[in-house]
């Protein structure tokens, strides 16, 4: 099976018969969100874009080979939903030490998704005399840390090669009619995609939001969504809940929750997953936490964290609980070398790989959790790829959906992001605030 459920280690905080009972009710959650007819249901777009957006797929893709052809590097501007799916899925499958990797990839970087002076200041002196494009993200078209971002690179690029020679550099995803992105873009003959109205930021990776950048990083987008469209016989499951992995997830979640555990923490043992991990925290972070209620997302990588956290998760207050994206399989073969003086005494294990120490740590590490009172929820992957990454977004989505119904929240608003930008800008004196 190409993405397992394994909550033995939460069986002695919860029995058994409550999490499926839990599942079994929550159909009732998911029928909703499939049938549209639940709080927030104008923004359900997101469940079918597996599907529908095939149509794009063939013009996404040749604007990709057009940006990877016309310039070394293409710049992804955008913020939260507008840019964490991208950077997630690029960064799982890139080779961190390689411009070009695995995927023979054109270098594609971020900006916009802070406001930060010396970032953007970096970034503009790297890309100066070299040839840059620029995919500019924003579904309002008046994000802050976007907006000044596209403004200061814009000009840049149009400095360095003309303003005409720059508008066929850059590529606008915004709403279909509204909002200044929209307007500049029509205005300046920009190439364009359209972030469909029912679908939310924090949704959208399956739409030109994450599947053009992606796609730009020499990524194949086909076996993405394939991944994605391959799980929803599963996600979608009604009449057996309990073997509906998203109805499971949700229905463990919830049920520690209520016991008190209101910490969730997102786990790996593969680096190239940190930023699923930041993905995750946004799509259940804004979805769940309102209303005075919602676990707090938060994130680790392993092992590394075990030397930070790791105090913390074994003795620390009981509030957490932990689901690990578990990895079956590395992409490659690398050994322990047997050394001759062994000073480090790591003869023991020499001849062993590298992935074997890595599920040995793992195993060890939730064992010891557990016993001190730390369930875990493991999901399960063969492998990092193009398919099991579709296949994860977007099983998280349908938990998200049916988890946020399960708290008693609409997941689809997110009332309390207005409230900091409120402030900045009556300190920066925008007019009208
Ligand atoms: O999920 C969301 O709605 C947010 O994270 C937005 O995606 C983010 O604030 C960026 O908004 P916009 O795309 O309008 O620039």
């Amino acid at each position: 099976m190409e993405l397992k459920i394994d909550y033995s280690n939460c069986l002695s905080f919860l029995k058994e018969e409550d999490i499926l009972s839990c599942a079994a009710a929550s159909a009732f959650h998911l029928e909703a969100v499939l049938n549209r007819t639940a709080a927030g249901s104008e923004f359900l777009g997101w469940v079918t874009l597996p599907h529908v957006i095939e149509d794009q797929v063939g013009r996404i893709k040749e604007a990709a080979a057009k940006l990877r052809t016309q310039a070394e590097i293409t710049v992804v501007i955008g913020i939260g939903g507008s840019y964490l799916g991208a950077k997630a899925i690029i960064h799982a499958l890139e080779n961190e030490f390689e411009y070009t990797g695995r995927y023979d990839r054109h270098r594609v970087l971020f900006a916009g998704q802070n406001i930060s002076e010396d970032y953007l200041s970096n970034l503009s002196s790297f890309l100066k005399g070299k040839r840059f494009n620029l995919i500019v993200i924003s579904k309002s078209g008046t994000t802050t840390e976007p907006a000044i971002a596209f403004r200061i690179l814009r000009k840049q690029m149009e400095e360095q090669i003309g303003k005409d020679s720059a508008a066929k550099h850059i590529i606008a995803v915004t709403d279909a009619k509204r909002g200044a992105l929209r307007m500049l873009s029509d205005r300046e003959g920009y190439d364009s995609f359209i972030i469909p109205d029912d679908v939310g930021g924090r949704f959208s990776v399956f739409t030109p939001v994450g599947l053009l950048p992606v796609a730009c990083a020499g990524i194949n987008i086909n076996d993405l969504i394939d991944g994605a469209k391959s799980i929803t016989g599963r996600t979608h499951n009604i009449t057996h809940p309990a073997t509906n992995p998203a109805l499971i997830y949700s229905a463990v979640r919830n049920l520690l929750y209520r016991k008190g555990m209101s910490v969730e923490m997102i786990v790996n043992f593969e680096p190239s997953l940190h930023f699923v991990s930041e993905w995750w925290k946004q799509l259940f972070g804004e979805s769940e936490g309102k209303q005075g209620k919602g676990i707090f997302p938060s994130s680790a990588d392993m092992t590394t964290d075990l030397h930070s956290l790791g105090q913390y998760i074994q003795d620390g207050s009981r509030i957490l609980f932990e689901t690990i994206i578990s990895i079956e399989k590395s992409h490659n073969d690398l050994r322990v070398p047997f050394d001759g003086n062994d000073f480090d005494k790591l003869n023991y294990i020499a001849g062993k790989r590298i992935s074997e120490v890595n599920h040995k740590a793992e195993e060890g590490t939730l064992m010891a959790h557990t016993e001190g009172g730390v369930p875990n929820i493991r999901i399960i992957l063969p492998q990092v790829s193009e398919q099991s990454l579709g296949r994860l977004l977007y099983f998280f989505e349908i938990s998200c959906a049916v988890s946020g119904y399960e708290l008693g929240v609409n997941p689809f608003d997110q009332p309390g992001v207005e409230t900091y930008k409120k402030n900045m800008f009556t300190l920066l004196g925008k007019p009208g605030i």
